[in-house]
């Protein structure tokens, strides 16, 4: 069947911690929905109390100024543990519900351009942080699903950037080798991407050389210090009002205005603030300018700087090697940050073709496109990424083992030894587990190797080796075997 791009089309979304976006591959490229009269959604439920239903997007953001109490924002923020209660009033949702509603939402914006019946995308994609674990990954895909899309994959959002950014600059006779950037700071999360990108006539290679990053840094972040910065500057004392509900709605009704002056601050020199009645008879009218703004954010910006430095250095990448920069999301419109990155690889090297607010949906449509085959190129696209997290096992004293590091390039594989720690011991339990604390149950718990039938033997005797084996595609084959009881017990676990 013929691909239909307008009734029947593949897409691509980026759940955004504060903002979200929908594409679409119409054949030839990408092309970014706009249901409302904007390209991007605001990541945000708000329950109206008086009509008992929910509303989304802006106009939830707004509301949530007058009932601080019944909105959520940064839902994202909360995808790593499914049993926290949001509550609205008297109900209680998981944060798998609350994505499952923005994406809902989003997709049925989508599905209203069109007569009745008419829209039903052919396939999803859906992205997420590098940084994400593996049930962070399995919650979004719960979420999608819980929201009726089709969902044909989960791509994380540097490397639909990357896909972005390479795709569209592909041609059949093209023959290049770059070593890129992404600069990927938005509402929630800093994630910064090393790639290698390779492209002869039957291959388009993205080759992840390294990441870093901070998954709990972002535009939220410094909202937040600008909306300190501006009760300290102005002496504004929340305290003195003993109503809480006015008090909450003071702050939102600031932190509304700290964000717009801080979005107007990256297109010019200052900009105007106004709220009245921030506390009843305390308003607040002045003008902000962008050195009181960089002022506050000195702290993140040399945060930055040293993730920036590390992650090449780890990469074994240096500037120089750097040829293109692309930003990513939101916040890296701040200009402070061009002349951070210039500064550490380099004049000359931002790539500007290229939409920082819709790049990583785009990506993700690609992506959707290149999955179901409705992709035009007779390339092959290969990505080799490297692994966010260490992956290990627990062992006896509840320690995390090792056995792939963070930031090994995939497939890689590793056998260690150990011991059972009892005498007699016919079963054992191997726990896997993803993340970077020594403490095993710290780690995100990924899966359970169950063996029995060992033969009994006095404890540290008898050798078991584990094997783990991550392949490119996401799937950890865990091997746990035992030479004198026969065992040999294989299973897979995905990371998502
Ligand atoms: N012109 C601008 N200058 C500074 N900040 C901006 C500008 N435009 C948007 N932002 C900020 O960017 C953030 C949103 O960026 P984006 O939509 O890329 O994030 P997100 O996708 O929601 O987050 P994440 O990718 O971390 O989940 C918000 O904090 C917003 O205030
Ligand atoms: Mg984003």
């Amino acid at each position: 069947m013929p691909y239909d791009s307008q009734n029947r089309p593949v897409i691509g979304i980026d759940l955004g911690t504060t903002f979200s976006s929908i594409s679409f591959w119409t054949g030839q490229g990408v092309q970014t929905y706009s249901p409302r009269g904007s390209n991007v959604f605001q990541s945000v439920v708000y329950f109206d109390e008086r009509s008992k239903e929910f509303i989304y997007d802006t106009v939830a953001f707004n509301s949530g100024i007058f009932e601080p109490s019944n909105v959520c924002i940064g839902v994202k923020r909360l995808m790593d543990n499914k049993d926290i209660k949001i509550k609205f009033g008297d109900r209680q949702f998981s944060p798998i519900d609350i994505s499952a509603m923005i994406l809902k939402y989003m997709y049925k914006s989508v599905q209203d351009m069109f007569p009745e019946g008419v829209y039903n995308a052919s396939g999803v994609v859906v992205t997420v942080p590098y940084y994400f674990k593996a049930n962070q990954l399995e919650n979004t895909s719960q979420a999608a699903k819980k929201a009726g899309l089709n969902l044909v994959g989960i791509i994380q959002e540097p490397i639909a950037a990357a896909l972005a950014y390479g795709c569209l600059h592909s041609s059949d006779n093209i023959k290049r080798e770059e070593t890129i950037l992404i600069f990927d700071l938005g509402g929630g999360t800093f994630d910064l991407t090393i790639f290698r990108v390779k492209e002869d006539s039957e291959n388009l290679i993205f080759e992840v050389l390294g990441i870093g990053g901070d998954d709990r840094l972002g535009g939220m972040d410094f909202d937040n210090a600008l909306l300190k910065h501006i009760i300290q500057a102005e002496g504004i004392d929340f305290q003195s009002e003993s109503n809480e509900r006015l008090r909450k709605r003071g702050k939102q009704a600031l932190m509304a205005e700290a964000i717009k002056a801080k979005e107007t601050l990256s297109f010019t020199d200052s900009a105007y603030m106004a709220v009245l009645n921030v506390i009843p008879g305390v308003n607040v009218d002045r003008n902000f300018t962008r050195d009181e703004f960089q002022e506050i954010m000195e702290g993140y910006y040399e945060r930055i700087r040293n993730i920036i430095k590390n992650t090449l250095n780890r990469a074994n990448v240096t500037p120089e090697d750097i040829n293109k920069v692309i930003k990513v999301g939101g916040s890296s419109k701040i200009p402070m940050f061009d002349s951070l990155l210039n500064d550490i690889v380099g004049k000359g090297k931002i790539y500007s073709d290229i939409d920082p607010s819709l790049c990583v949906s785009q990506g993700a449509a690609i992506y959707a496109a290149y999955l179901t085959s409705n992709l035009n190129t007779r390339k092959k696209i290969i990505i080799i990424p490297v692994t966010a997290h260490a992956l290990g096992v627990e062992d006896a004293k509840g320690k995390f083992v090792v056995l792939i590091h963070e930031n090994r390039k995939t497939p890689a594989r590793k056998t260690l030894t150990f011991y059972t720690d009892q005498d007699n011991c016919t079963d054992v339990d191997v726990q896997v587990y993803q993340g970077n604390r020594r403490i095993a149950k710290e780690n995100a718990h990924i899966g359970t190797v169950h063996v029995s039938g060992l033969i009994p033997a006095p404890k540290r005797t008898l050798e078991i080796n584990i094997t783990f084996e991550v392949k490119e595609n996401q799937i950890v084959i865990v091997t746990v075997a035992q030479k004198e009881s026969k065992i040999k017990k294989t299973e897979v676990l995905r990371l998502y």
